[in-house]
């Protein structure tokens, strides 16, 4: 009889557990609705960032400018060649020829089957499309056929889309800060134009050539 009774407050005792086990998973069910669906993956974007600034400026950022590098570029290529050909003539691959592709129609090769997305954009591959593709392909074109997951370093697409620009019959003027900073005016004078080491830049680098016309020399009236 005891034991019975024991039995009976022993199962009374689980089924209000089981109850408030039951309440507590609803009520938790419920929070989670207001979710993102797949948050762990931008996570893991975020992360790999590494000590690049996590929040990003208008583009292009200063680090984005400074990282200009040809050198660099062409070894971040070589993430690209199992696909692409970057070669004066270069052929399509699994991926279409980047000869030119600086300012060149998006989808725009001719011979290359691109996915529907690709073909539907219809701009140009400007400085900040190839940027915000690179970075992460399937996110620009959804269901992109470029299996690629992207470069999230800044500082790679920057020195790799410079060595693009140079892969051109008439490459496009290098990327510069377009709009300074308010204030920055003052240090106009002692900040050159690019600091990338490359000598392609060194011609384009600020000169003297303004000095003499301020210091033209003020004849004393003559003779
Ligand atoms: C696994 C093969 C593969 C790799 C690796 C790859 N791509 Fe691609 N890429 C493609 C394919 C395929 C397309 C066409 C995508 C489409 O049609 O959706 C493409 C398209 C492109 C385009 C657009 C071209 C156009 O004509 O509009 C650019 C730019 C590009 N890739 C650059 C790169 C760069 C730079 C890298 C290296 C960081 C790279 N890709 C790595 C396969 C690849």
């Amino acid at each position: 009889m005891s034991n019975l009774f024991g039995n009976k407050i022993a199962a009374a005792l689980l089924a209000s557990a089981l109850g408030f086990i039951g309440i507590n998973k609803i009520a938790s069910s419920a929070m989670k609705v207001d979710t993102p669906a797949s948050p762990a993956y931008s996570l893991a974007v975020e992360e790999t960032t590494g000590h690049d600034k996590p929040v990003e400026q208008a583009f292009p950022s200063d680090l984005w400018i400074a990282s200009m590098d040809v050198t660099k570029g062409a070894k971040v290529f070589k993430k690209c060649t199992s696909c692409h050909n970057a070669e004066d003539g270069g052929k399509n691959g699994t991926g279409p020829a980047l000869w030119n592709i600086v300012g060149r129609a998006q989808g725009g090769t001719s011979g290359f089957s691109y996915s529907t997305n690709m073909t539907a954009l219809g701009g140009t591959w400007g400085y900040e499309e190839l940027d915000t593709f690179l970075k992460k392909p399937s996110a620009y074109v959804p269901k992109t056929k470029m299996a690629f997951i992207g470069l999230k370093k800044e500082k790679d697409r920057a020195a790799l889309i410079e060595f693009l620009r140079l892969r051109a019959d008439a490459p496009l003027a290098p990327l510069t800060q377009a709009a300074p900073m308010p204030g920055a005016q003052e240090h106009a004078q002692e900040m050159p134009t690019l600091e990338t080491p490359s000598e392609e830049h060194a011609p384009k680098a600020p000169t003297e050539e303004h000095a003499p016309a301020e210091h033209a020399p003020v004849k004393d009236g003559g003779h």
